[in-house]
């Protein structure tokens, strides 16, 4: 028996690192701002061009940067040992993210560094790799190199060429690759909010694209005063702590439109509810619930922020490309009974509004009448929109109707249902368009009465479920220029 070497092949291992882990744009980009942040850099600034279809992507930081020794170590593939301990600040995990991130991307990576007023840099080219050749510059090319660096200080530029996936082998036109810049500058936005407005501690870092500072965007809408945070739970785990924080966001009634869809975000609020999961303050995977929960209108007002610390990597298994995770076991008992506790309270934000018989100087839509100790719900005739349609029901017919669901209103099953579990159950929009559609519709009906849109305004801002959702409708009406005031 004897030992014979068997390397990979070059090309073909480093191709194959093309695909590990699942990375887009956003995501390499954000791997790459993970090493700017573990360099202690306060100010990374990215530029993405188009170059008339051969793109190109740099990234440049003012972190510590590296030694020539330093550089030549740090592209090496598999750099560091994913078991070995990381600093808690950390947040590389298998020694290939500037690799694999930038391959994901780029045929060829150039990264040029500045530590202590020595210059270095190296590239490697795809095409260009041999049995693993990589270029080494000397300080004279280096310093050729080093424009985009800052004039002065310590610094590290990462450069990405021959982006064939960027440009998607140069199909890709302009227009294309303008919208891929600003979905990527809205996910990093989201991705690294903490550090951006420097939130729970996280180091305030300055982050721009082409020029344009990102701006923080935080899911859980702190800001807002309708926002609910509601009590942080510690958990321990393997000696680390996890550390809990749920919000119940605020209900449509109490944004613009506007802030309703940008919370939403892309999928809409549907989509994003659950579980927002940190590590050491970086967003790594939002909207699941690790199949603790169904995704339900109801619960899509519940956000819950997850921080993890990355010495529990392994546990939470975290993949290659920072876009993955899995739930522990030992948590699943107390994040379901989290959730369930949630999910009555957001429930219950829905069922405050519209719904609600008894806000004083409104008009609601149901009645309830109590007589010789008999309770009756019935439909408020005084109700402006009934009492419209009544008032041209000659026949009879819209009446018979109304008294109809009244009577056939299915109290036995609706007591068994709120008894059981009144959380279910949902009867108000959960969808702020289909309120406005409504709103619009009764609108135009009450103009063609009254004629002037102030009075139509004055009886709308009063009527449910119109009078709950103020706020969204009137700048609804004002963006369309309907002047209601
Ligand atoms: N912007 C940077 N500034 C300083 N050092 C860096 C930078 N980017 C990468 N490095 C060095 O390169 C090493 C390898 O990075 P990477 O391939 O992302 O793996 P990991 O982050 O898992 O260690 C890092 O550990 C770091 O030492
Ligand atoms: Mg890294």
């Amino acid at each position: 028996m004897k030992y014979q070497e068997n390397p990979p092949n070059a090309a073909a291992l480093m191709t194959s690192a093309r695909s590990f882990g699942n990375y887009d744009l956003p995501g390499a980009v954000a791997d790459l701002i993970d090493n700017s942040i573990k360099a202690a850099a306060r100010k990374v600034s990215i530029t993405c061009l188009f170059n008339g279809g051969a793109p190109t992507l740099s990234i440049v930081d003012d972190g510590y940067g590296m030694s020539a020794a330093e550089l030549v170590a740090a592209m090496r593939p598999a750099s560091t040992n994913p078991s070995a301990e990381r600093a808690p600040d950390d947040l590389g995990r298998f020694g290939w993210g500037m690799k694999s991130a930038s391959f994901s991307q780029c045929r060829r990576l150039t990264v040029i560094s500045r530590q202590k007023g020595g210059l270095s840099a190296a590239t490697w080219d795809l095409d260009d790799i041999d049995s693993w050749r990589m270029v080494v510059y000397d300080e004279q090319e280096a310093f050729a190199l080093s424009r985009g660096l800052p004039a002065k200080g310590d610094g590290t530029e990462i450069l990405w060429e021959k982006c064939d996936r960027l440009s998607e082998n140069a199909t890709l036109g302009e227009e294309a690759f303008n919208s891929l810049v600003a979905y990527t500058r809205s996910r990093l936005e989201l991705i690294f909010h903490k550090f951006l407005s420097g939130l729970d501690g996280a180091k305030k870092l300055t982050i721009s694209v082409n020029g344009l500072p990102l701006e923080a965007y935080d899911p859980f809408y702190r800001s807002h005063p309708a926002t609910q945070p509601l009590e942080k739970e510690d958990l321990p785990l393997n000696g680390s702590i996890i550390r809990i924080s749920p919000f119940v966001l605020p209900h449509y009634s109490k944004l613009k439109l506007s802030e309703h869809d940008r919370l939403g975000g892309e999928e809409g609020f549907l989509r994003n509810q659950g579980f927002y999961l940190y590590r050491n303050h970086r967003l790594i995977i939002h909207g699941t619930w690790f199949r603790l929960a169904k995704f339900g209108e109801l619960s899509q007002l519940v956000h819950i922020s997850v921080d993890i610390p990355n010495s529990l990597d392994d546990v939470w298994k975290i993949t290659v490309d920072k876009s993955d995770a899995q739930l522990p076991a030992a948590l699943r008992k107390r994040l379901t009974q989290i959730i369930e506790k949630l999910r009555s309270q957001a429930a219950r934000v829905y069922r405050n509004k519209g719904a609600r018989l008894d806000r004083p100087g409104t008009v609601p839509v149901w009645s309830r009448t109590v007589r010789h100790n008999e309770i009756r719900y019935s439909v408020n005739r005084e109700h402006p929109l009934i009492a419209s349609i009544l008032e041209d029901d000659e026949s009879g017919r819209i009446s018979a109707a109304l008294k109809l669901v009244e009577q056939a209103f299915p109290v036995g099953t609706f007591a068994q249902d709120a008894s059981a579990d009144i959380s279910r159950i949902h009867q108000t929009e959960a969808d702020p368009r289909r309120l406005l559609e409504l709103a619009e519709t009764v609108a135009g009906a009450t103009l063609a009465e009254v004629g002037d849109m102030k009075e139509v305004g004055r009886r709308m801002k009063d009527q449910e479920p119109f009078a709950s959702s103020w706020t969204l409708i009137e700048d609804h009406f004002r963006n369309k220029g309907w002047k209601l005031v």
